[in-house]
């Protein structure tokens, strides 16, 4: 057995729960590298690693589809609709939202080097998904004269690099205050044999725990304090890769506030059965959640209404609004942990990629810890383009298409005509992050690219 002064508890810990081998290179170890793999292993939840490489058994729970508000079409809708949107407006004029992307992702799928935020994903002006957000921030906090706190979750490996971005780009014109950037937590991948295994011969391999962990952060940051001094009681949730996102959507945030919710999501007709998101459902307890594509049975999958439309067709396109009271509710002393997902993934360590797990948890699991939850139909080409791959699907090029469209469709929407000759059309966050915001009068100019 190794020994180093003052941590026998923790080498005690690791012998006993078989994972010695990760002291393979303790002899080439100094001393300062063999006090940070201490360090390292110290913080490690042994017993919940063996949990989670035991697995638990799937949940088949029964469900039925969830019930959403959908898109208006009767007056009486569109009635509750403009009172929804009156409700949020009026909250956020008093300074009560803030905004919340989670950033921490790896963005293996993209391919790109360092953080996806910073991904150039602007038509013409080549703008990264970090500006658009920030802008679109700036913007509504101008147009709702208030300041919306702008919360920001990355990961160990991308915190430096977003924070130098940050502070290069001036924070895109908010208040260096109004600017909240703190790291999510990290936990240990296994192989395939439920070891620890080495990123380098003094640290153990991590990965970040998922967007889930995003309200563990959020609390454990001290972010979530500060937020309740400033007197915040909603968090708008978004994700760090879609363009599109209403980050401050006054509808949304009505309906919330109305309903009395702790959580809210946004929905989008699935485009077809197979599509890979995951659908809103109520389980037999009567709460309500959302099942993954990958566990929703085939017959499910496919299964229509009397009209004809998929039964379970509310897809969960990761946008969500948590009442300040309840986050903290969720990350309190006697708190309910959102669990963990575990994935088969290769795993780029020490000694060479290996197969292993991956533990993530996910931001959908916290609905179900809830009765008073709200689901809100919205149409996808209005703010859903998300960035996923490098190629086809769900890539620069699908969200770019994307981009151009509902810009075009903004200024259709006002009346401005748009000479046939333009094919490409960027309009900025700071011009208008509605259609209501473009001004009156406004010409497009007869070229091919117009930036407005
Ligand atoms: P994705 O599940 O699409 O993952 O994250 P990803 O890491 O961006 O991309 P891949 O799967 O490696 O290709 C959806 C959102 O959740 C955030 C991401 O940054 C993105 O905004 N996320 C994901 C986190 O903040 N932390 C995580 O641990 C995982």
């Amino acid at each position: 057995m190794i020994h180093f002064s003052g941590y026998d508890d923790v080498i005690n810990r690791i012998y006993g729960h078989r994972q010695e081998h990760v002291f393979k290179h303790w002899d080439e170890l100094n001393d300062a590298d063999k006090k940070h793999l201490l360090d390292d292993l110290k913080n490690i939840d042994l017993e919940l690693m063996e949990k989670l490489y035991a697995g638990k058994p799937q949940d088949t729970a029964a469900f039925t589809p969830a019930p959403f508000i959908e898109l208006p079409k009767t007056a009486e809708q569109k009635a509750a609709q403009a009172k929804a949107a009156q409700t949020g407006v009026e909250f956020i004029k008093k300074g009560l939202a803030a905004a919340f992307v989670v950033a921490g992702g790896q963005g293996s799928r993209l391919g790109c080097e360092g953080p996806k935020g910073m991904f150039p994903i602007a038509p013409i002006s080549g703008k990264t998904l970090f500006q658009i957000h920030g802008e679109k921030i700036l913007a509504y906090s101008r147009k709702y004269k208030t300041s919306i706190p702008w919360l920001v979750m990355t990961s160990v490996d991308n915190h430096d690099d977003t924070l130098d971005y940050f502070e290069k780009m001036n924070f895109f014109g908010l208040g260096k205050n109004d600017v909240f950037i703190f790291p999510q937590n990290m936990i240990p991948s296994l192989d395939t044999d439920g070891k620890l295994v080495l990123e380098n011969p003094c640290s153990i391999f991590k990965n970040p725990d998922g967007h889930g962990g995003s309200l563990a952060a959020l609390s454990g940051s001290g972010t979530l304090e500060k937020m309740k001094e400033r007197g915040i009681r909603l968090i708008s949730y978004f994700q760090v890769d879609n363009p599109l996102i209403k980050i401050i959507d006054p509808e949304f945030i009505g309906y919330h506030i109305l309903y009395g919710a702790d959580i809210s999501s946004k929905a989008i007709p699935k485009a077809y059965p197979e599509e890979k998101v995951g659908v809103f459902v109520k389980f037999n307890n009567g709460r309500t959640g959302v099942v993954e594509y990958s566990d929703l049975p085939a017959e499910k999958t496919t299964q229509r209404g009397k009209n004809g439309e998929l039964l379970y067709r509310a897809g969960n396109i990761a946008v969500h609004l948590f009442s300040l009271d309840f986050i903290e509710s969720l990350t309190s002393e006697k708190k309910i942990a959102l669990p963990f997902h575990t994935a088969r993934k290769k795993l780029p360590v020490y000694a060479g990629e290996i197969e292993g797990f991956k533990f993530e948890k996910f931001i959908f699991d916290a609905i179900t810890m809830t009765e008073r939850s709200v689901i809100m139909e919205t149409l996808r080409e209005d703010e859903f383009a998300p960035v996923k791959n490098a190629a086809g699907v769900d890539s620069p090029e699908t969200s770019q298409r994307l981009m151009i469209e509902l810009h075009k469709k903004w200024l259709t929407q006002r009346g401005v005509s748009i000479p046939q000759r333009v094919s490409v059309i960027e309009i900025s966050p700071l011009t208008a992050v509605a259609p209501e915001d473009i001004p009156s009068g406004l010409t497009v100019p007869n070229k091919e690219e117009v930036e407005l």
